[in-house]
């Protein structure tokens, strides 16, 4: 099985699709790698698919809301018919609190967790056994650098982004003789005279990729 998927090309999933997310898209299928994407509403998803030039070997959109598991599974299956092989998911949904960040309800830390920690777990459970086949595989998961301190953060989004970090934590350990790597990319500011600025889309995205290629357990862009 192996011998006859090292002869397709190297896949990878994207959930979140943001302009960051469209350059890195660009880059892979420059190098012949063909990218699915998960599109959370059809509208975005026709009005990308209207613009690209991309040819439909090498990627496919996908409507998908990561937090509803159905929706994950039904577009996980046209993957598999689209492509044998997936070697990297990009998780790049999440939630980040900002200054009118609610305090807490029970319905905003069920909207929180959906986002940052169960849309997650819906992705990767159906991506690792697609990563076994091929004998190794990668999960990058994106996120603000405020989850590094969650000390002082709001109640729903602390517990999401800790819930995520040790749940990552476990499954590496699980994973540890699978070749499976996992990721945790955290954006945060670039330190300037004038004070920290947010990184531009060309800075994210190299980081993206340098993680890409050197796998690291965590790599932080930019201060917290
Ligand atoms: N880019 C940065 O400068 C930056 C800085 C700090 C932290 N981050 C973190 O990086 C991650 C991505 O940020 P971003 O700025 O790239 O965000 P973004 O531009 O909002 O992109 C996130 C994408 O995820 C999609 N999405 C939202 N809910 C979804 C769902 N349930 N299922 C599938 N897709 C869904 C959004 O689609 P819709 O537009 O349709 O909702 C959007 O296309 C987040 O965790 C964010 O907190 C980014």
């Amino acid at each position: 099985m192996r011998t006859s998927l090292e002869n397709e090309p190297r896949t990878t999933l994207i959930a979140g699709v943001s302009p960051a997310m469209l350059a890195v898209t660009d880059t892979l299928v420059e190098q012949d790698e063909r990218v699915a994407l998960f599109f959370r509403t059809k509208e975005k998803l026709q009005e990308l698919t209207a613009h690209s030039t991309w040819k439909k070997e090498a990627v496919l959109p996908l409507l998908a809301s990561v937090t509803d598991g159905k929706a994950v599974v039904r577009a996980y299956e046209k993957l598999i018919e689209w492509s044998p092989r997936l070697d990297c998911l990009i998780y790049n949904v999440g939630f980040e609190p900002n200054d009118e960040t609610q305090t807490f309800s029970g319905a905003e830390l069920v909207r929180v967790m959906g986002l940052n920690f169960y849309g997650f777990v819906n992705c990767f459970s159906l991506a690792l056994p697609m990563f076994k086949r091929v004998g190794r595989g990668h999960a990058v998961i994106i996120c603000g650098a405020a989850a590094l301190v969650l000390e002082g953060q709001h109640a729903a989004y602390a517990a999401s982004r800790a819930a995520l970090q040790i749940y990552l934590r476990a499954l590496r350990r699980e994973l540890a003789n699978q070749t499976v790597s996992i990721t945790e990319l955290y954006i945060g500011r670039k330190p300037t005279v004038r004070g920290p600025r947010r990184l531009s889309q060309r800075e994210i995205v190299e980081g993206i990729l340098q993680a890409l290629r050197s796998r690291p357990e965590k790599h932080v862009m930019g201060i917290s």
